[in-house]
């Protein structure tokens, strides 16, 4: 028996792009994610998130299937464009309306909300304004936020910048497969550049709209490990670009020297006072953790230099990722480590599988199996001296999993997409249990 600290938070995390829909009701306007998902041949199936969920008009049945979980937390996303149609300017009183309505019901069931401010879909009127490729983009997210805080901080104290800007930089601008669905590596690095701007920008404005804000940035890890010793400079060298590139801005203030001088030319352009408004006081690292990278050496790589090794014959999830618990426990110990030990929530972390409903019920041993290991593994990390607060599994429901559409199952709720029904999963119900007594059987 595990048990976790007093206070422990339990909660699940979704984003808007994948569960709302409603995507034109009551004055929502697109976002890049509905440019792309209506871009032939860019979704599993040319599906697209105008329905998704239906959560923008289910959400008491959604509200009510956390509380009834037990659950005491939830993290969402806002839609930016659902407030802001055209990204800046004139607010959308129905938009608000609706996160409005759906903190009081979250809070009603002593669900505490966390929001993340952006999960990858800017408003299209900015993309077509030079998207994030440009500093004003930054700018409008700090007014973004300082809406959202004027709105929401008398109710919302937990708050998150941005999701994921990895993802948001490597799968929209480099590899092309997200939205916008750019293959730029300079854009690509600029981009990053200008999410770290936004951040930086928005915990200011959260700061100043919010009393008692606590304001933290969802960080995605990808531990690298070697293959052999002879890989251990190549991990270093990618563990640069897909971590420390990431993490140090908001965290350091700084980018890694060893990644700016491999990036050379396409190096971002860095004002003077950036990096001073990047770095802010955080309270939180959030932390979304799904697997780990083993990588070797590889001169052909220019950039990197280094190259993934797939792990055949190890377990893997319908995502063909490899199911690794002790990541977790490495990624939760390095930043307690390397990163001032601020507190940590594990933002999103679980798995997908193909489900079947059997008579009415779904029977998912695998996805609790994955649930048991990694608790078991941030269990250990706390024992040691990571300081983590709480744990929001990915997801509530099975939702729109970006480029494979509805084809990935990651939900403690199974959604029947037809009918919208929901059904408890086992792995939700023994999520229930865990939360509940707050320990791991
Ligand atoms: C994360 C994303 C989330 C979901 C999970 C499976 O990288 O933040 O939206 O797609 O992966």
């Amino acid at each position: 028996m595990l048990k976790f600290p007093d206070g422990f938070i339990w909660g699940t995390a979704t984003a808007a792009y994948q569960i709302e829909g409603g995507h034109d009701a009551d004055g929502r306007g697109p976002s890049i994610w509905d440019t792309f998902s209506h871009t032939p041949n860019k979704i599993f199936k040319n599906q697209n998130g105008d329905v998704a969920c239906d959560h923008y008009h289910r959400y008491p049945e959604d509200v009510a299937i956390m509380g009834d979980l037990g659950l005491n937390a939830y993290r969402f996303s806002i839609s930016w464009s659902r407030v802001l149609p055209d990204g800046t300017g004139a607010a959308n009183p129905k938009g608000l309306d609706f996160y409005s309505k759906l903190v009081d019901a979250l809070l009603a069931r002593n669900i505490r909300p966390f929001i993340t401010l952006y999960h990858w879909d800017l408003p299209q009127a900015l993309e077509d304004r030079a998207g994030w490729g440009v500093r004003s983009t930054a700018e409008a997210f700090g007014e973004y936020a300082a809406l959202m805080g004027r709105t929401l901080g008398d109710r919302v104290k937990d708050w998150i910048t941005l999701n994921e800007p990895l993802a948001s930089t490597t799968a929209g601008y480099v590899f092309g497969i997200h939205a916008p669905g750019k293959m730029y590596p300079k854009l690509a690095f600029q981009v990053s550049h200008h999410l770290n701007l936004a951040h930086g920008l928005a915990v200011k404005a959260l700061r100043a709209t919010v009393p008692g804000s606590r304001v933290g940035i969802t960080e995605v890890s990808m531990p690298v490990y070697p293959a052999s010793e002879a890989d251990r400079d190549a991990a270093e060298r990618y563990d640069g670009f897909v971590n420390r590139w990431y993490w140090d801005p908001p965290f350091k203030g700084s980018y890694p020297a060893d990644v700016l001088e491999r990036l050379g030319p396409i190096a971002p352009e860095v004002a003077d006072g950036d990096l001073k408004t990047i770095h802010q006081p955080l309270d939180f690292f959030g932390h979304n953790s799904y697997s780990r990278s083993v990588v070797r050496d590889d001169p052909e790589s220019a950039l990197l230099g280094a190259t993934p090794v797939p792990q055949p014959g190890k377990p893997h999830t319908a995502m063909n990722w490899e199911v690794y618990p002790d990541h977790l426990y490495d990624a939760l110990m390095r930043i307690t480590r390397d990163y001032g030990a601020p507190e940590i929530y594990i933002t999103e972390n679980g798995s997908a599988y193909p489900d079947t409903v059997v008579d009415g019920a779904v029977e998912d041993p695998a996805r609790t199996n994955y649930l048991r290991q990694h608790l078991a593994a941030a269990h250990r990390a706390i024992g040691d001296g990571a300081k983590l607060r709480g744990y929001f599994c990915w997801s509530l429901l099975d939702n729109f999993e970006w480029s494979y559409g509805y084809s990935k199952r990651f939900g403690l709720v199974y959604v029947d997409y037809p009918t919208q029904k929901r059904i408890v999963k086992a792995s939700g119900r023994f999520y229930a249990d865990v939360a509940r007594h707050n320990r791991l059987p």
